[in-house]
């Protein structure tokens, strides 16, 4: 191995700031887990809100790739994005998909499955005009995921859409919001020796089954 492979190798921390037991866990994950954000917040934990979204394509190989919570109601956690982007193909293929939260300041990480569907137009029209008029023009300037020859093609079309639509920048048909319906969450507080808590709620019906898994 290389002298910076081997380097690699040697990088390990232990985890020694908290614990997570069933009764700390109640009995709620979407609880829990707005909980936890407070705490990440309260922690002031950079891009608190940054979350690994795994999905898969039609033939079933996964993608993955970082995108930003954007809401969490009781159902489910919110995220916008180009409906027409390689995550929104994959979607439409496949709704199954995963969300990974890792907050390394309070040695947390929270894993999230379940199935996406969109949200109401009428939502993501809310969050549209909430964004900053440069961020509403990138969402037509960006055939996102779709090769282009260089930066100029998406400096040129941001020029367009901000003559074109001046002020009043209305909300592409194919840019919008997702909501994971959850269906399993997980739970990890990293612990000394590697002897990790990790509690994961699986969805039975209504209510959600709770159980200890070995770290
Ligand atoms: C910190 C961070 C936040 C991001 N947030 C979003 C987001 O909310 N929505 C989005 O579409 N892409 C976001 N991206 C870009 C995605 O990671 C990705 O490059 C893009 O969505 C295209 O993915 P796709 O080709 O798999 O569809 C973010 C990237 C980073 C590093």
């Amino acid at each position: 191995m290389s002298q910076k492979a081997s380097h690699i190798a040697d990088i390990r921390r232990d985890y020694r700031m908290a614990a997570l037991d069933e009764v700390m866990a109640g009995d709620d994950p979407l609880m829990l887990f707005t909980t936890w954000f407070s705490e990440a917040e309260t922690a002031e934990i950079e891009e608190v809100n940054a979350m690994v979204l795994a999905t898969c394509d039609a033939e079933g190989k996964p993608h993955a790739r970082i995108v930003l919570l954007k809401g969490l109601d009781a159902k489910g956690f919110i995220f916008f994005t180009n409906y027409h982007s390689a995550k929104g193909r994959e979607i439409a293929a496949n709704p199954n998909a995963s969300l990974v939260f890792f907050w390394k300041e309070l040695e947390r990480q929270v894993r999230i499955e379940g199935k996406i569907e969109q949200v109401t137009a009428a939502e993501s029209d809310a969050y549209f005009r909430s964004r900053p008029a440069e961020s509403r023009l990138g969402a037509w300037a960006s055939a996102q995921s779709s090769p282009i020859s260089d930066r100029q093609v998406l400096e040129d079309n941001f020029h367009k859409y901000q003559q074109q639509f001046g002020e009043d920048i209305p909300r592409p048909d194919h840019w919008g919001g997702y909501r994971l319906v959850a269906t399993r969450i997980e739970f990890w507080q990293g612990r000394s020796n590697r002897m990790h808590d990790r509690i994961r709620f699986n969805q039975t019906g209504n209510s959600w089954k709770k159980e200890r898994l070995a770290p």
